[in-house]
């Protein structure tokens, strides 16, 4: 197996009135190429902070993380949104949409893919009928869905998945889990949850807890 992303000893910290705050404590661990990794965690053990270290959008205060053997602290910033922009997909545990535009433009806005791969994803996730609603006509599991569609557009090469089901009921939570799987590329799929059952499909799951990670 071929490492993708490795972190060693990742650390990040936050001072809290004058105290250290661990939101993530020495992880270390290797996402292989190929994956799904999924991440199980109660809320507020470090989840989101993991998946922001792993995927370079935060930099740790201590360790080490690269992407293909490259350290994020050594990109510069035009090339670490290089790397999001065409390498990376997001989808956020809260669903960011651009109020103004609707939710095919939401998705078609991401500078890769085109309208008719847009359409297809949101129809794919039951969407069809609510491409030209503007964000606020949605209800909250539909923006987050519209939110999957706009990470898969254009087949990124890693997904990162923030509880991507959170605001969703059972079955549509398990659709979307099964969509992220089968646009894994041949890059990996990382997914961070509080609920187990949404990980069937993972090959391998990871516990995080107090921001520590038991492999
Ligand atoms: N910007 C911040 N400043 C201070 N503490 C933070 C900050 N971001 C996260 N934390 C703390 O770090 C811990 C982990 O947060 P987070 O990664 O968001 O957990 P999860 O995604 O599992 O709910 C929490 O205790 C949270 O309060
Ligand atoms: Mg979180």
């Amino acid at each position: 197996m071929k490492p993708l992303i490795e972190s060693t000893n990742a650390t990040l910290e936050y001072m809290d009135h004058g105290r250290p705050v661990f939101a993530l404590h020495s992880a270390t661990l290797t996402i292989n190429q190929g994956e799904f990794l999924g991440i199980l965690g109660p809320s507020g053990s470090g989840k989101s902070s993991l998946l922001y270290v792993l995927s370079g959008l935060k930099q740790t205060t201590s360790g080490l993380v690269t992407y293909g053997g490259q350290p994020y602290s050594k990109l510069n910033d035009a090339q670490r949104s290089h790397l999001r922009l065409k390498d990376f997909g997001f989808v956020f545990q809260q669903p960011y949409l651009l109020g103004y535009l609707t939710a095919l433009e939401n998705v078609a806005v991401a500078e890769r893919g085109s309208l008719d791969e847009a359409i297809e994803l949101l129809g794919k996730l039951g969407l069809s009928a609510k491409l030209h609603r503007l964000p606020h006509e949605l209800s909250g599991g539909e923006r987050q869905r519209v939110c999957v569609a706009r990470a898969l557009i254009g087949s990124p090469f890693v997904l990162f998945a923030d509880e991507p089901t959170a605001s969703l009921d059972h079955k549509n939570g398990l659709a979307v889990v099964n969509l992220l799987n089968q646009h894994r590329s041949s890059g990996a799929l990382v997914m961070v949850t509080h609920d187990p059952s949404m990980l069937h499909e993972a090959d391998r799951i990871i516990q995080i807890e107090d921001g520590k990670l038991a492999l």
